[in-house]
């Protein structure tokens, strides 16, 4: 099993897209049952809230389900749970990094393989779409990568 998580600072626009076109991605090439996707925030402001209005029809738009997703806080045991985990911006892998257990197993990197995915909540459509469009690019070519690296 090969679990990743995506993580961003409330967990209700950026890491739950990722989360719901991973999952997409994966379910799209019949490799369900050999992963398990999550996302969590470094800020607990929106625990418990399901993902952004914008966030969800953005997804909709190009056939992505966010459906069932809650908001929850990135955990000491998500460390130790996950063998990735994956940081929209610098200010979440920096967070991450510093609440790192000495225990920790998750290999920690940037999501995007240069620069960030921008905040886009004080945005507006077009900020949502252009997350949309960074995230599933990238999302497209991590599955590429990773499943090279695990043989899949
Ligand atoms: P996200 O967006 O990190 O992509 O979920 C944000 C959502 C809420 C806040 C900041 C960013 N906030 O400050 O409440």
């Amino acid at each position: 099993m090969i679990s990743v998580l995506f993580v961003c600072t409330g967990n209700i626009c950026r890491s739950p897209t990722a989360e719901g076109v991973f999952r997409q991605l994966v379910e799209d090439a019949g490799l369900e049952d050999e992963f398990t996707i999550a996302s969590a925030g470094t800020e607990s402001y929106h625990v418990g809230d399901p993902p952004d209005a914008r966030a969800i029809r953005m997804a909709s738009k190009y056939g992505v389900s966010l459906a069932g997703q809650k908001a929850r806080h990135l955990s000491a045991k998500d460390y130790a749970a996950f063998d990735y985990i994956f940081a929209m911006d610098n200010g979440h892998f920096s967070i991450i990094n510093t609440r790192a257990p000495r225990n920790a197993r998750a290999k920690i990197a940037m999501f995007l393989e240069s620069g960030e995915v921008p905040d886009p909540w004080y945005g507006g459509e077009a900020d949502f779409e252009h997350v949309y469009k960074l995230v599933r690019d990238r999302c497209e070519s991590l599955l590429e990568q990773i499943r090279k690296d695990h043989k899949l």
